[in-house]
């Protein structure tokens, strides 16, 4: 639980502590990733729920995946928050699956994996990343349009997976989303990005009460019930697919949205060129609740 990795090679040491390695030391990363890893940070030790959904709703972000692809590999997860995904890919029988992220996030991962011995959690930043190209299959979900160059975090990940082996990363997308990069960005970027987490917990609950109503009336019930109206509604495919979470899920969910300094909006073209500058083969790039991005391929 408490300790020291030394490098034989060099002077380097790193220490272990509350049984997490730390190779990121927060006092001394960039000032923007500095206020990233803060608002996460915070949000995972606050929001640490389990959600019985979180399996179908990870394979949908990283589809065509299966829960039977991850067993037996050595898996590296890029940003795994408080580890829901970890955990996942630990129970579908990974030889061994490592979690890093640079926020204090780390300590709610370590907590809900350390029961499951193929799970390991290490606080580093994913354009640092200390392994050998060893990994047989690397995933991030909803990290790398949080970082001040997602290409560069894709590469970086990228570079840890053994030729052979896969990648999957799923981002925001440009496409569909202009109403978020209009109006609600300004207002993350100048306001609710810079105020006390606790006074945006609180300020949050009104719009994620706006959405709960909406997809507990209106959203669900119209989709449920086959409604050729649903398919005209605003943000639809979205909407549709959270309106099945409860209440404190669809909070963390605006939360989330409100509090990150940095969150990019890519295109698929954008993203394209990703997959092509990684050389990977065997492509396969998906539009998800048509607002977002998912690609998995082969390095
Ligand atoms: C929206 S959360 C997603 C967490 C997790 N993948 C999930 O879906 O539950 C983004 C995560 O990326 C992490 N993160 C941000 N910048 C990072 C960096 N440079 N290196 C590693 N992790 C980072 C944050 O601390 C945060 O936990």
């Amino acid at each position: 639980m408490e300790g020291e990795l030394r490098c034989p090679a060099c002077t380097s040491s790193f220490p272990i502590t509350s049984g997490i390695p730390r190779f990121a030391n927060l006092d001394r990363v960039e000032s923007d990733k500095r206020a990233t890893a803060a608002g996460f940070g915070w949000q995972w030790q606050h929001f640490t729920q389990e959600d019985e959904r979180y399996a179908e709703q990870f394979l949908g972000w990283i589809a065509p995946v299966t829960p039977e692809f991850f067993r037996d590999k050595i898996v590296l997860e890029g940003g795994c928050g408080k580890g829901r995904h970890t955990q996942l890919a630990a129970r579908w029988g990974a030889r061994d699956v490592i979690g890093i992220d640079l926020s204090v996030a780390v300590e709610t991962a370590f907590a809900a994996t350390r029961s499951l011995p193929n799970a390991h959690i290490i606080q580093a930043d994913i354009y640092h990343l200390p392994f050998a190209r060893k990994f047989d299959y690397a995933f991030s979900v909803g990290v790398l349009h949080h970082l001040p160059d997602p290409r560069g975090g894709f590469l970086s990940l990228a570079s840890k997976v053994k030729p052979g082996g896969h990648i999957s990363a799923w981002i925001y997308g440009a496409e569909n989303n202009k109403w978020i990069t209009r109006w609600v960005n300004p207002v993350r970027e100048k306001i609710t990005s810079r105020i006390d987490q606790r006074a945006l917990l609180q300020l949050s609950k009104l719009p994620a009460a706006g959405i709960y109503l909406a997809t507990k009336l209106v959203y669900g019930p119209l989709n449920r019930s086959g409604s050729f109206l649903a398919k005209h509604l605003f943000y639809n495919d979205y909407l549709s697919a959270i309106s099945d979470f409860g209440w404190r899920e669809q909070h963390t969910i605006v939360f989330d949205h409100l509090l990150a300094p940095t969150a990019f909006y890519i295109p698929r073209e954008e993203f394209e060129t990703w997959w092509r500058d990684i050389g990977a083969t065997g492509v396969v790039i998906g539009w998800h609740n048509k607002n977002s991005w998912r690609g998995t391929g082969s390095v």
